[in-house]
């Protein structure tokens, strides 16, 4: 098995050798910029580190890897427009930097260069790998169209929240996992069980990002923070305030619910305030704990190495720990 390291390194070795038209620039030049950016990678690396620990070629998952990560970086173009994110890993997102318009079609773009890229992957696995990209991809529209009535709604669940992130999030980490036992030719039961163990580690993951978005320092985290309060995004910090907050609290959080938008800055500091008040961190780290101990769970029933498993137990760690 190799680290991490490695596997981001042939990740951005095949990103940067992907080389697109120079015209129209306003379509390409987004795409170029977003994919340049960086982040984490994670999902690729997942792949990659699947298929190895199962036995398989990675040099063969490089495609099903790159896939991922392109369609994943156009549901943030997306994103970034719904919920009206001005930075994004440190820099201008692009509706900001060009305008809707631009990142809509952009996206759409990167969305179709996604699926050409994926189709790329061996024609005996062809049609296995592009069912689960497809299934993958209509679940986290209904997770982003849930993740959007919830804004409206003030009576959404901590089920319907943790079904919502499992859609919008988890089932791409599932996806990548998946991929890469594809490749590797695993048996159905080794690529089901790394597939739930992926999904209850995105469920941490989500609930880690939404932490990092209340608490999280924006230099380290790339994303300006308060966006979820602003956007009075169902989160389970919101969830939960709802449910505990009484008296006072109660009434001051309904305030703030329906404040005029231009008060956002006086209403991200006292809604994190009032979490604080009502023991909320804890809360979600509990939360986030539980999903990761799932997902440790579930690792150690797929067959691999003593080695391959270590490493899969590392990434998981560092990614419920992560500050960016
Ligand atoms: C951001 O994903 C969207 C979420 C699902 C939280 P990442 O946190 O993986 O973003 P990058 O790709 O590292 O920037
Ligand atoms: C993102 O959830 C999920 C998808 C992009 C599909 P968020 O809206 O929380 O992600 P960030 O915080 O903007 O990265
Ligand atoms: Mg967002
Ligand atoms: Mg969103
Ligand atoms: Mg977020």
């Amino acid at each position: 098995m190799h680290n991490y390291n490695y596997y981001l390194n042939l990740i951005n070795e095949a990103i940067t050798a992907i080389k697109y038209p120079e015209q129209p620039a306003q379509l390409y030049a987004p795409i170029a910029y977003t994919m340049a950016l960086g982040g984490k990678r994670i999902r690729p690396v997942l792949t990659l580190m699947t298929c190895e620990a199962m036995g398989g070629d990675t040099s063969k998952a490089i495609n099903a890897a790159l896939g991922i990560e392109m369609f994943h970086n156009f549901t943030l173009l997306h994103d970034d427009v719904m919920d009206r994110a001005l930075v994004r890993r440190g820099k201008p997102t692009v509706h900001t930097r060009w305008n809707d318009n631009v990142a809509i079609l952009s996206g759409d773009a990167m969305l179709t260069i996604a699926t050409q890229i994926v189709s790329r992957v061996d024609d005996d696995i062809l049609r296995p790998m592009l069912d689960l990209f497809n299934t993958t991809a209509m679940e986290i529209y209904e997770g982003q169209q849930w993740d959007m009535d919830f804004e409206q709604r003030n009576d959404v669940t901590v089920e319907e929240y943790i079904n919502m992130i499992r859609l919008k999030t988890s089932v791409l980490l599932g996806c990548a996992c998946k991929a890469g036992a594809i490749v590797a030719h695993a048996s159905d039961k080794n690529a089901a069980t790394i597939y739930d163990m992926a999904v209850n580690l995105g469920l941490a993951f989500q609930l880690q990002d939404d932490y990092l978005d209340v608490w999280g320092d924006p230099a380290t985290f790339g994303k300006e923070t308060g966006g979820d309060i602003a956007n009075n995004k169902k989160t389970f910090l919101l969830i939960n305030a709802m449910n505990l907050a009484t008296g006072n609290d109660a009434t001051e959080l309904e305030q703030w619910l329906n404040i005029d938008p231009s008060f956002k800055m006086q209403k991200i500091q006292a809604v994190t305030a009032l979490y604080e008040r009502l023991g909320l961190k804890d809360l979600a780290r509990k939360a986030i704990e539980d999903y990761s101990e799932r997902a440790l769970a579930l690792l150690r029933q797929v067959e691999m190495s003593h080695e391959a498993r270590q490493a899969f137990e590392n990434l998981i760690t560092s990614l419920v720990n992560r500050e960016k």
